[in-house]
């Protein structure tokens, strides 16, 4: 794989993947870190005299409506505050023109091109071929979507002399940490959904020490144990119950679930026998973040993603500060993911920590060592 400064790129058309995939509320970015991140390369590029064309996605595009809530303008908006410099923002490519004369253009988020089709999504080449007429050479830099073989990512990759950019080789070295792990290696799992996430988790549990559980992942194994979750976010296929079902009869021993919670409706605080049908979880309460802190001051190395409640929701923020601070006595301690990530700044955690930008990235690197988008890129 190579790399940008391995490339003669000086007064070239340059393509640039990133991933601006940010937490966005209202129309205002909450954490800009991916974005951040990404301006190394940029500032490389411009510095080259290149004339450069930056790619991304930004959330999932099923509609007219998604579009008008998925746009990259506030992404447009922070670029030039953090770069000093204009950004023409190319709303309608190949419909629009593109001046000639500017240097760094943003197109609109390549997901428009998932709606009424899934072209992006689908890695279509014709796409890919439309986006490839922009430059003589691929950057890719956005870590966080190279599990992702789409039109934006592989696709160009297939067209166009590709390589990695810093963001990508500063995200690869840190994950190295993972990889070979200092042991006892101990993974921390929070968010929404267990059904992406299932495989992830099978791969990881042999190899790991303790796998700690929270938010509505959390809820999904307290089902499949036949306890009640009241009315909390968790997973109604039969198929992937059974399926966590037999992972907790497996690994009884690894697999840490919450003992408590603070229910959304009321803000109590109740243990998990106290819980009624009305009742929503929306933290890990007190007692499980101090059974977390307990097994976690024998960590080596942990990796961590997913919050364990609604951290971006005041007052339920607590459970994943409290872990927080319990890592901070942890050796190493990698943390991936954009709403995670958000949280670690957030909470005031940002230089405790390496930090990945990758949440579905980073767990599949961890999992199976490599990327697909990677290894597309020759
Ligand atoms: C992320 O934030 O993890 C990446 O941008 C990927 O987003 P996606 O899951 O919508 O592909």
């Amino acid at each position: 794989m190579k790399f940008i400064e391995d490339m003669h790129l000086n007064n070239k058309r340059v393509i640039v993947r990133c991933d601006f995939n940010v937490p966005i509320i209202d129309g205002k970015i909450t954490d800009d870190s991916k974005i951040v991140k990404s301006l190394k390369t940029i500032n490389y590029l411009l510095e080259k005299n290149c004339r450069v064309v930056l790619l991304s996605h930004l959330g999932r595009v099923k509609s007219n409506e998604d579009k008008n809530k998925n746009t990259l303008l506030p992404v447009k908006e922070s670029l030039e505050s953090l770069l000093g410099t204009e950004v023409t923002f190319v709303t309608d490519y190949p419909n629009e023109d593109i001046p000639k004369d500017r240097k760094l253009i943003l197109l609109e988020n390549t997901r428009y091109f998932d709606y009424p089709e899934k072209l992006e999504s689908g890695n279509d080449l014709e796409l890919a071929k439309m986006w490839s007429k922009l430059g003589d050479v691929f950057v890719y830099d956005a870590f966080a979507s190279a599990h992702r073989r789409h039109a934006s990512t592989s696709g160009l990759a297939s067209l166009l002399p590709t390589c990695i950019g810093y963001l990508v080789k500063q995200e690869l070295e840190n994950l190295n940490h993972v990889k070979e792990p200092n042991e006892p290696f101990m993974v921390i799992m929070g968010g929404a959904k267990v059904d992406d996430k299932l495989p992830l988790i099978k791969n990881l549990l042999p190899r790991c020490e303790n796998l700690l559980l929270g938010g509505g992942i959390a809820n999904s194994f307290l089902k499949a144990k036949d306890i009640n979750v009241g009315s909390s976010l968790a997973t109604t296929d039969e198929n992937i119950l059974l399926d966590l079902k037999c992972l907790i009869e497996l690994y009884k021993d690894k697999i840490v679930l919450p003992i408590d919670f603070k229910d959304k409706n009321t803000g109590e605080i109740k243990t998990l026998e106290e819980l009624v049908n009305d009742d929503i979880i929306y933290d890990i309460g007190p007692k499980t973040a101090t059974k977390y802190g307990n097994i976690l001051k024998n960590a080596g190395t942990v990796f961590m993603n997913g919050t364990l409640g609604m951290s971006e929701e005041a007052g339920f923020e607590n459970g994943t500060k409290k872990v927080f601070e319990y890592l901070t006595n942890v050796p190493t301690v990698v943390i991936g993911g954009g709403d995670t990530v958000a949280a670690v700044n957030n909470l005031g955690f940002t230089d405790k920590f390496i930090l990945s930008s990758g949440g579905g990235a980073s767990l599949e690197y961890i999992a199976y060592q490599t990327l697909p988008v990677l290894e597309d890129i020759k």
